[in-house]
């Protein structure tokens, strides 16, 4: 499978297309039913009353569209959006400089919010809080600290690991949602809608052939549409119907369950050499080449969604179902009698 359709981070060709596909408004968002019922009200709540929307949380795997979330945050409130990472506040006068240059009502996007150093996160409790920040300036016995009051601003902070986010910072967002993977109806509608937008004439079947192989994810979703669409436009006519869809799908070793290589891999690394599981999850990082946090953020919560494996206090286990899709006697399974 071209890794790039699992990769984190669209790459620069696929960028611009990507963006051009994102829902701007609350109402064009398809799926997260729940959420968005959620958001439409503390919305409109806060326009009511004339005020910034209370602190956003959102967490859940990559791809699900926490970015474009705190884009149509920003539009719902006609307020701008300025957008940083964890990794990008490397030490406190990086955050200092976004909150003071902020203006009233300005949505932050902080993106990863979990891998900011302690220090920043600790300037970031006041501004969300009281919205001022206290700053050091000068060293030793002349060292003074001075406040800066802020203007009242949303953050919106987006993570994929709920868990590593700490208790303080958590209890500062008002509103918390969890962005779960989408069903094959509303990925059919959000394929449907993109190949609307991209000019792509697509049938219906091919629409949910590709939904059903994305993951559950829309990004994914979008760039399975444009390869298939790269394969249409060059074997045939440009028009995508489900044998073109399963022709394309089958030749970027996408599967009917949606897993490429790696989730292959990595199933088939708990089965064959580990007797099925339970094994843990730095063993099974090592054994297959991939770094620990690839497989638990990106790979593992879709093969668990599907019931392709299962965590366990003692390590990962591969299900049943797992065994089956790829074909290996479920007597292999070191672990059968406790599972099955
Ligand atoms: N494109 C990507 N994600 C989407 C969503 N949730 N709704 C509509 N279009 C999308």
């Amino acid at each position: 499978m071209d890794d790039r359709i699992l990769s984190p981070a669209p790459d620069q060709d696929d960028l611009q297309t990507e963006l051009s596909l994102r829902p701007k408004m609350l109402r064009e968002y398809i799926g997260q039913q729940k959420v968005k019922a959620n958001l439409e009200i503390s919305l409109e709540a806060a326009r009511k009353r004339h005020e910034p929307l209370d602190h956003v949380l959102l967490f859940g795997p990559p791809g699900l569209g926490k970015t474009t979330l705190a884009n149509i945050i920003a539009n719902e409130m006609n307020a701008s959006l300025r957008s940083t990472s964890g990794p990008a506040l490397e030490k406190p006068g990086d955050l200092v400089g976004i909150v003071t240059n902020l203006e009233a009502g300005e949505v932050l996007f902080i993106d990863e919010i979990h891998r900011m150093p302690a220090q920043v996160e600790e300037i970031l409790y006041s501004a969300m809080e009281d919205f001022h920040v206290d700053v050091v300036i000068g060293q030793g016995p002349a060292a003074r600290t001075m406040k800066f009051e802020l203007p009242r601003f949303t953050l919106v902070g987006a993570t994929t690991r709920a868990g590593l986010i700490t208790a303080p910072l958590r209890a500062r967002f008002g509103i918390v949602h969890r962005l779960d993977f989408y069903d094959v109806d509303s990925l059919t509608v959000i394929v449907r809608r993109s190949s609307e937008i991209l000019g792509i004439p697509t049938e219906r079947e091919a629409a949910s052939e590709i939904a059903r192989r994305s993951r559950g994810t829309p990004r994914i979703a979008n760039r399975l549409l444009r390869r298939v669409r790269d394969f249409a436009e060059v074997r045939h006519e440009g028009k995508i119907d489900v044998h073109i869809a399963r022709e394309a799908l089958g030749m970027l070793e996408v599967d009917e369950y949606g897993l490429d290589e790696i989730d292959r891999k990595l199933l088939t690394t708990i089965i064959e050499r580990f007797g099925g599981g339970p094994v843990g999850v730095n063993a099974l990082a090592s054994s297959i080449g991939e770094d620990r946090g690839t497989i638990e953020d990106l790979y593992e919560p879709y093969l668990i969604q599907i019931g392709f494996m299962q965590r366990t206090p003692r390590g990962r286990v591969a299900s049943r179902t797992a065994y089956e899709h790829l074909g290996y006697p479920l007597s292999a399974a070191r672990h059968q009698r406790d599972l099955f």
